[in-house]
């Protein structure tokens, strides 16, 4: 960990979802624990704690799994126009092997019985809940130097399989956990002109949506 302890605005401002920088060395035990431990202290919906983390570091698991994200890539660059496709080739999209440590965050949401106090209204925030801890865990990676990069590119039921997740737990995210050379500043896909950040002005809205700055709505 850094010696001097991070300020969350500053972890929120340098976090970066990494896929090139990983330095191929495994993450410490410890400080992975640490970050499990931040992540399950995450709000959730009736205190339900959907989550659970399945740490892979088989090499076997590991490349199988990389084998299937390559596929689902190829996939998706296939389903791209001309323009994108060109856009998308040189981007890099995970870090599965070069990690050496997948976290699968599951979902469960028979956790907490029939009666969730909060969820019987919107049945998302089960999921919203599982999300909470991993932006828990991302953050507390800044803090301690590491990277963290989540993958998507892959079918549930594929992964579900692999990590051996009975019914009815989801695998919500893949996420490659490692040491990195460098932080990036820029994230990958500004810096590939996939897509830029949206400026805040536009994202923030009065009493309506599509009212901003107290201006008539858009
Ligand atoms: C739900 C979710 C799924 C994502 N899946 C992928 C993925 O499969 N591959 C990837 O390279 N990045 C993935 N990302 C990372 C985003 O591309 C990244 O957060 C975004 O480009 C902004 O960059 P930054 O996180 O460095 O700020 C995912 C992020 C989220 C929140």
């Amino acid at each position: 960990m850094p010696e001097e302890p991070m300020d969350v605005y500053e972890a929120i401002r340098r976090r970066r979802d990494v896929r090139a920088e990983f330095t191929g060395d495994r993450i410490d035990d410890e400080v992975l624990m640490r970050l499990l431990a931040a992540a399950h202290r995450a709000p959730s919906v009736g205190m339900t704690q959907p989550w659970d983390f399945v740490v892979v570091q088989d090499r076997q698991r590991l490349d199988t799994f990389a084998a299937h994200v390559a596929q689902a890539r190829r996939d998706f660059a296939d389903s791209l126009p001309e323009d994108r496709r060109a856009t998308f080739d040189p981007i890099k999209i995970d870090g599965v092997r070069e990690s050496g440590t997948g976290v699968v965050v599951t979902y469960d949401p028979s956790r907490g019985g029939r009666h969730v106090l909060g969820r019987h209204t919107v049945d998302d925030t089960g999921v919203f809940s599982a999300v909470l801890a991993i932006q828990n865990l991302w953050l507390a990676a800044v803090a301690e130097g590491i990277g963290v990069g989540w993958v998507s590119f892959y079918s549930e039921e594929f992964l579900t399989e692999l990590i051996g997740a009975p019914a009815p737990v989801r695998p919500i995210a893949w996420l490659c956990v490692g040491p990195v050379s460098r932080p990036a500043e820029i994230p990958d896909l500004e810096r590939h002109g996939w897509r830029s950040r949206r400026p805040l002005a536009e994202a923030v809205h009065r009493e309506h949506y599509g009212r901003r700055d107290g201006g008539a709505p858009a």
